[in-house]
């Protein structure tokens, strides 16, 4: 089991551990029950996570003597909202919760943003561990303590800074996950290594068949890479002022190409094609060499992600939410492009025509 720290506010106690292993889940019981005291545990969790592994982990605590019971809700984004919230609070009072519970979020970004979010607001917070089950969660969005539910008008748009006291990520739970979920979680792997470490992105280069085929040491050691780049940032910044903005890469125009296809396209596959697109970006500026932004759309299609858009596809809508956001944000959209591969920056003066060129060039 490989460990890692968190530092954060020493003053409000938000500093926590990762742990990383395979096979983890008893010795992590045992560190819940010495180390995150609580008088009851409520696991939160997704139908599908809960058929899987809801009775093994709820077992496993009460073997290690702790109480414990379990809340589901149905899988998928569309739990991410203020009713579930109100009805997996109305469960917990139901169950006799109070300060003195523990949440454990177990489940994939949906659960873990949600269950992070009742956590920071009911009886005005409880403590919760997140145990990670999908690899999104895993090397991304179990990490960093940002928590929300959806709006009908968008995405993230109701949450909290909110730490978790641990996060426990066992590959194990990988074996189940779909393959287009897995292929998600590789887009954020990917991205790790373009904004900072270009030894991951080489080893994802070398390695792509085995982590496909989710070889578990060789996941074990790329996820602890990419939960320490992470932290590192994270650490750095934990409310978004400047330097998390790196972490978005790739993720403006992936959040408008998932969008305007209706989300037919997945978050990962948005990531991909918004990564090959700002690393065309960082080229046409003269940034990147276009050696470079090669390389970095063979990897994704090596991960099995997509690199080139439908010839149907209205560049338009994508315009059209580029210019929206802009609007929002005071007429700037910080883009991240890229130096070489592992050096980001942030850049300002993107317009409409250069995303509408690199758009075309990656029609099929
Ligand atoms: N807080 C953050 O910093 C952060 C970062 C990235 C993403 N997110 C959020 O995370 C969410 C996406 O997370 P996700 O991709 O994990 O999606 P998810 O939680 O919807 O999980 C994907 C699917 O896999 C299923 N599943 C989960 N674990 C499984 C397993 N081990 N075996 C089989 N099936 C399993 C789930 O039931 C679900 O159907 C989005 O809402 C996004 O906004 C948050
Ligand atoms: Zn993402």
């Amino acid at each position: 089991m490989r460990t890692l720290k968190v530092n954060l506010d020493k003053k409000t106690l938000s500093s926590y551990e990762i742990r990383i292993g395979k096979g983890i889940l008893d010795r992590v019981m045992l560190l819940i029950a010495k180390n995150h005291k609580a008088v009851r545990y409520v696991i939160v969790t997704d139908n599908n996570v809960n058929r899987l592994y809801g009775q093994t982990m709820q077992d496993g605590m009460e073997r290690a003597g702790l109480k414990a019971s379990v809340i589901e809700i149905p899988a998928g984004e569309s739990s991410k909202n203020i009713s579930v919230v109100m009805d997996v609070a109305g469960r917990l009072l139901a169950q006799g919760a109070d300060r003195e519970t523990m949440l454990v979020a177990l489940g994939g970004g949906v659960v873990g943003d949600l269950t992070g979010f009742i956590a920071s607001v009911y009886m005005r917070s409880v403590p919760y561990v997140q145990v990670p089950t999908t690899l999104i969660g895993q090397l991304d969005s179990a990490i960093g303590g940002k928590t929300a539910v959806d709006l009908p008008q968008g995405k993230n748009l109701l949450g909290t800074f909110y730490q978790p006291r641990a996060v426990f990520a066992d590959v194990n739970f990988l074996d189940t996950l779909p393959d287009r979920e897995f292929c998600n979680g590789l887009a954020e792997m990917i991205k790790y290594g373009i904004i900072e470490d270009e030894n991951l992105f080489r080893r994802l280069e070398e390695d792509m068949d085995s982590v496909i085929s989710r070889d578990p040491a060789l996941l074990i050691k790329i996820i602890e890479t990419c939960c320490r780049i992470k932290k590192s940032i994270v650490e750095i910044d934990e409310r978004e002022h400047g330097l998390r903005r790196i972490l978005n890469f790739g993720h403006t125009l992936g959040h408008a190409l998932e969008a305007a296809s209706e989300y037919k396209l997945s978050h990962g596959e948005g990531v991909a094609l918004g990564m090959i697109a700002a690393a065309r970006l960082s080229t046409m500026m003269n940034y990147l060499p276009v050696e470079e932004s090669d390389r970095i759309k063979s990897v994704i299609a090596k991960a099995g992600l997509p690199t080139t858009i439908d010839a149907a596809f209205a560049a338009d809508e994508v315009i059209r939410r580029f210019r929206a956001d802009k609007k929002k944000k005071d007429d700037v959209i910080h883009f991240v492009l890229i130096k070489k591969i592992g050096m980001p920056f942030v850049n300002g003066s993107i317009n409409e025509q250069q995303i509408g060129d690199v758009l075309e060039e990656m029609k099929a």
